[in-house]
């Protein structure tokens, strides 16, 4: 009997403290940096992100998210026997995120790992995951993306202090005989790795290079929304499928613009896109589970339905993966 994956459980975990455009607006005034609310709304969809205190980190917004996972899966956390931890903000240079949060879970000798693909991250850690259960490796696989991008922001410039927020979200993917990851498609060009990055690197007791993160918007944001309906296509091509089959359209959450521009080539309508952006900000590699947690718990995203899921982000990276739920 051929072996597939499938999502049996969402979760996800904002952190406490939420700074509306308001509130970080006067923040930054203080400063001496220069925005607005009806700026960051009208260029970015952008109301509001959530900001983790100053002792909470990557994997303790994860294993919040986790807990709740496993609970909507109905997994005991011992029966995970995979956990991968898609973020660019790690608790440490070493070990991983996801060996940090196995322990947190008092799980104890599955592998576990993070990846490392920014914005992409989390279909790039489905992928894998779906690879490993297919070829037996294994059968009830956490994967989450986890962020806490407030760390690497450099509150002195607008032009990205205003975008980002944290928070984490998993799924539960596990050994199933009917197909839930019908097809991904992964790409990555880093002859464009200077566009979106935190360049700064430990060497020799300290930082070398600016640890916060640097991006050229404009750059990305046309990169962006070519690639995203490039692998949206290849995707639906890999499983015979058109995009008038898709349920949902759950993209990376960076900017309602470029949403928007994803959803029109693909002849969606914004009903069909699960839209986080303006409560959590981008959120980077959480920002896909989240968005599908919100679309899961709210109702709106249903047992059976196909769903389009998309990153697009630093590397620069770029994918998607196609499942029934
Ligand atoms: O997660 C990975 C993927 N990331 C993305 O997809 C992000 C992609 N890029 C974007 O979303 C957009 O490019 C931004 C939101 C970052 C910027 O929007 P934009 O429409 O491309 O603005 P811009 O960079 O062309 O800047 C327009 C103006 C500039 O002023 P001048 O030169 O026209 O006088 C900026 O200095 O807006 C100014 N500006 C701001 N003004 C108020 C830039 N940031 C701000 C700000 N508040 N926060």
């Amino acid at each position: 009997m051929p072996l597939y994956s499938r999502i049996t459980g969402t979760g996800s975990y904002l952190p406490a403290k939420r700074l509306s455009n308001a509130e970080l607006v006067s923040q930054l005034a203080v400063q001496g940096v220069e925005t607005s609310d009806d700026w960051i709304v009208e260029r970015t969809g952008i109301q509001a992100r959530h900001f983790a205190s100053v002792d909470e980190t990557s994997s303790d917004l994860a294993y919040k998210a986790c807990l709740k996972v496993l609970q909507a899966a109905n997994c005991p956390a011992q029966e995970i026997d995979l956990i991968i931890v898609a973020t660019s903000t790690p608790d440490m240079v070493f070990p991983s995120t996801a060996c940090i949060l196995q322990n947190k879970l008092g799980i104890h000798g599955c592998p576990a790992f993070d990846v490392q693909a920014v914005c992409s991250g989390f279909v790039y850690a489905l992928t894998i995951a779906n690879a490993l259960i297919c070829s037996g490796s294994a059968r009830k696989a956490l994967v989450v993306g986890a962020e806490v991008f407030s760390r690497i922001l450099d509150f002195k410039d607008r032009t990205t202090c205003v975008l980002f927020g944290d928070g984490a979200g998993a799924v539960v993917l596990e050994a199933s005989d009917q197909p839930g990851i019908l097809a991904s498609d992964l790409h990555a060009d880093g002859q464009f790795a200077h566009i979106l990055c935190t360049p700064g690197q430990v060497s020799g007791g300290q930082v070398i290079g600016s640890p916060l993160l640097q991006m050229d918007g404009q750059a990305v944001f046309k990169l962006a929304v070519g690639v995203l309906e490039d692998a949206a296509n290849a995707v639906l091509a890999k499983a015979h499928k058109t995009s008038a089959d898709l349920d949902w359209l759950i993209p990376h959450q960076a900017n309602i613009r470029i949403m928007q521009g994803t959803a029109k080539k693909l002849k969606l309508s914004m009903d069909q896109m699960i839209v986080t952006v303006d409560q959590h900000g981008n959120t980077s590699a959480a920002s896909i589970p989240l968005a599908l947690d919100v679309g899961v718990r709210s109702g709106r995203v249903k047992p059976g339905q196909l769903v389009l899921l998309e990153g697009v982000g630093g590397g620069f990276t770029w994918g998607a993966v196609l499942l029934s739920l």
